[in-house]
């Protein structure tokens, strides 16, 4: 069983919505069985709360289901995750910065690596964008999931050949 976290900074747009669609897609390669798939915020501040209600309407309208509520990165997850996910820069450099001894550096990887294009450094926060920043998001994401989706196959052939 493979172990994923996605990690924003609220855990109520981006990082919800990349464990929705990645859970889609694993679902549908019928891979449910090998992945576990979580997501978490570097803020505390939207504990408990349910996900913004813009990123779950915009995500049902392409057949993502956003269920659960927001949680807080916990230093225990890079001990349980195999790989955690930053969906922007900043996110990835304070990820760094929580892992002083460097014991868990191949774990944490950028998003926006998986993605296919070039036009975007990180995945930018929708939180004071109109509808159009959710749906680029969206776009974004499902490129990246994809891209992940593929890299996770390749690792997981190359394993079974050894
Ligand atoms: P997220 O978006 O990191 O994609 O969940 C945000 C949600 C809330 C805040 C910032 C970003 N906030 O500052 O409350």
């Amino acid at each position: 069983m493979k172990k994923i976290l996605f990690v924003c900074l609220g855990n109520i747009c981006r990082s919800p919505a990349a464990e929705g669609i990645l859970k889609k897609y694993i679902n549908e390669s019928g891979l449910e069985n090998e992945y576990q798939i979580d997501s978490a915020g570097l803020l505390d501040y939207h504990e408990g709360e349910t996900y913004d209600p813009r990123m779950i309407k915009h995500a049902q309208k392409r057949g993502y289901d956003l269920p659960g509520t927001s949680r807080p990165f916990v230093f225990s997850d890079f001990e349980k995750y195999d790989l955690i996910i930053a969906l922007d820069n900043e996110i990835f450099n304070s990820l760094k910065a929580l892992d002083k001894k460097n014991k868990y550096s191949t774990k944490i990887v950028k998003m926006i690596d998986f993605y296919s294009n070039k036009k975007f450094d990180g995945v930018p926060d929708p939180y004071y964008s109109g509808a159009s920043g959710f749906e680029l998001v969206l776009d974004i994401l499902e490129d990246s999931c994809q891209g992940l989706l593929k890299k996770l196959s390749s690792d997981d052939s190359t394993k079974h050949q050894k």
